[in-house]
């Protein structure tokens, strides 16, 4: 069973198609980036009008990519949300349209249950309970994964997501947009050790908060403005990292999993990825790690969360629209 993914929740254009939940036939990301990147983040009207210039074209990327035609297709699925309201409803017209045209179902695809998905198209055997860390510019949660459709949030951030904390530091630190990659890259040089920046909610529930984190950060290179970027880099991603993984730790150790996955954009980060494994290993868990290009954003989770999604509820009515704040339940 063939299904076509589309992803436009916020500033990448993606289409992929992926075969019986699994196999990944295409995957094309056109990122924004270059577009947003004078204003130092999204800018949501310029995010919905791209979409629509790129939408057809990347389709079409993706259909010759996969070897295949419209017809050959079971069924198109979109992300329906949580996102950036206009860009959503891009993506879902476009689905809409593609699937009254081939006759085929739709399927809307929440975000957060694509980012989760991430890890079962490398790896459909994963060992459950699942405690999961999703993370991403928009959110930050642990979640309790029983099987697919089946999940708990123990614990989400209170202010801003972990990748807005990177992106504003970045931003602080003159790196541009976006930050993540940016701060991952210069951390490599620096000094972890050289701030002690706070490490907020630490040993305290299932929650974060990485707002005075951000504000910790600010205040610092006030007072220090000749300090070396790179060790401000290295520290501040350290102190996000110490808490994700400490509440990662507690999770696991909530719903005794033996299994820890990671996913959304900050999943890419390499500093977060080698203290995953060093936790699985050193608690006798196993750890899976999507591929970089698997946590970002893309078609492929979506239509490989769209084949579950199909065997849990069918096809999604086409008088459905898109939620921009739609959660995970
Ligand atoms: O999942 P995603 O592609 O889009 C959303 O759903 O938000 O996540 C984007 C976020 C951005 O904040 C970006 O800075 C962050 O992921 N990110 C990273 C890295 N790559 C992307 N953060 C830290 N290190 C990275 N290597
Ligand atoms: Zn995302």
């Amino acid at each position: 069973m063939k299904i076509l993914g589309i992803e436009t929740s916020c500033d990448e254009t993606a289409v992929a198609i992926v075969e019986d939940g699994r196999f990944v036939r295409s995957s094309v990301v056109s990122s924004q980036i270059d577009l947003h990147a004078r204003f130092g983040g999204v800018v949501p009207e310029i995010a919905s009008r791209a979409h629509v210039q790129l939408i057809t074209a990347v389709i079409a990327e993706a259909l010759v990519e996969a070897g295949c035609e419209l017809s050959d297709l079971d069924a198109v699925a979109a992300c329906h949300g949580p996102g950036l309201a206009g860009a959503l409803l891009v993506g879902v017209s476009a689905a809409k349209a593609l699937a009254l045209a081939a006759d085929i179902p739709y399927v809307g695809v929440n975000h957060l249950e694509g980012h989760l998905h991430a890890a079962w198209l490398e790896e459909p055997d994963l060992a459950s309970p699942l405690a999961v860390l999703l993370v991403s510019g928009g959110h930050t949660m642990v979640v309790a994964v029983e099987d697919h459709g089946k999940y708990r949030v123990l614990g989400q951030t209170l202010d801003d997501a972990a990748g807005e904390a990177f992106d504003k530091v970045a931003r602080l630190l003159g790196l541009g947009y976006p930050g993540g990659p940016a701060i991952d890259r210069l951390a490599r040089e620096g000094d972890a050790r050289a701030v002690s920046f706070p490490r907020p909610m630490m040993g305290n529930g299932f929650d974060f908060s990485f707002a005075g984190l951000k504000t910790a950060v600010a205040y610092h290179l006030r007072g220090a403005p000749d300090s070396v970027p790179a060790d401000i880099a290295a520290s501040f991603q350290e102190a996000v990292v110490d808490t994700l993984v400490s509440k990662l730790l507690a999770a696991a150790d909530e719903i005794d999993a033996p299994t820890l996955v990671i996913g959304g954009g900050v999943a890419a980060n390499s500093r977060l990825r080698e203290r995953v494994l060093e936790l699985a290993a050193s608690t006798g868990r196993q750890a899976f790690l999507p591929p970089p290009e698997l946590c970002t954003d893309n078609g492929a989770m979506i239509a490989a969360t769209a084949w579950w999604r199909l065997r849990l509820d069918g096809p999604t009515p086409l008088d459905s629209g898109a939620d921009p704040s739609l959660t995970l339940r």
